[in-house]
């Protein structure tokens, strides 16, 4: 059997894999060892994949259903509801103005947060594709590790912390960069969810912190003590000791697990430079 090479980063958090062409239809083993490597080390990278859509989705079709993405808040040129467009550009591939409506709601992205958390079932697995990178210091996507945040905590914090059932919503995120003109059918398909704020990460059987920029508040707190644990708890949490930063290089195929991860994104020159990255996420099978 075909072994793949999973070169891990000192911390743990974030693994380089190679060895395995995933352009290209892969098998069960391959799949298993690429999961494996997941669970392990919560963000994962291929290097010089030119992979296109039709590979992607059947490379996150191995994680699980692949989510839909809300239509109002993509790229017209979005034909396949599978896949979202981090970019830059508009409908007709021009690089968006400051004004511009989605750029806007792409801005929560430089907060930290876990994809889809506004879902039930939420997003597991994230797919991100390099398609076009600024030519000049290509911005970074950087992640923590939140089953490292836990265990870093004292017992007695655990303790409090276990019971708590915490408020996610997509209206949480957006209202942090002033965004709130959703529509009708947006609302319907993204009605605020509830997660426990602490929970058993499946893949490595490791308690991990679940919450993130979507996550507003506690469940029978008063509306603004709850979001200012949250708000302490996520700074904690995203500490450097417990990041691995991404550095981009064109091809890239990064993966990781929204269940014991938070990433942001960070900003760049996006008047000079185009930056297209391919998204789409796989859910976990069971609400939580
Ligand atoms: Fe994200």
């Amino acid at each position: 059997m075909q072994v793949l090479k999973v070169k891990a980063q000192p911390s743990g958090l974030g693994a380089e894999v190679s060895g395995v062409d995933i352009c290209k239809p892969i098998s069960k083993q391959e799949y298993d060892q690429i999961e494996a490597a997941l669970a392990r080390h919560g963000v994962i990278w291929f290097r010089n994949m030119p992979i296109d859509d039709e590979h992607q989705e059947m490379f996150i079709k191995w994680f699980g259903p692949p989510n839909v993405a809300a239509k109002q808040l993509n790229n017209a040129r979005m034909t396949n509801p599978h896949f979202y467009d981090v970019s830059n550009v508009d409908e007709n591939g021009d690089i968006m103005k400051e004004d511009h409506e989605r750029r806007l709601y792409l801005a929560a992205n430089l907060f930290w947060h876990s994809d889809m958390s506004m879902r039930q079932p939420p997003a597991r697995v994230t797919v991100l594709s390099a398609r076009v990178l600024p030519e000049v210091d290509p911005p970074d996507t950087q992640f923590a590790d939140m089953r490292m945040a836990w265990d870093a905590l004292s017992p007695e914090r655990q303790r409090e912390l276990e019971p708590l059932q915490i408020e996610h919503s997509v209206y949480a995120s957006r209202a942090k960069v002033g965004y709130t003109n959703f529509s009708e059918e947006t609302r319907k398909l993204l009605p605020p969810t509830t997660h426990p704020l602490v929970r058993t990460h499946a893949g490595s059987a490791r308690k991990t912190l679940y919450m993130g920029a979507h996550a507003s508040h506690v469940i029978g707190w008063p509306q603004e003590k709850g979001a200012k644990l949250l708000e302490e708890l996520v700074e904690f949490a995203t500490q450097e000791r417990f990041r691995y930063v991404h550095k981009w290089q064109p091809r890239d195929v990064l993966i990781w697990d929204d269940s014991c991860t938070l990433h942001r994104a960070v900003p760049f020159d996006d008047q000079k430079y185009r930056r297209e990255l391919r998204w789409c996420s796989a859910r976990e099978l069971e609400a939580v």
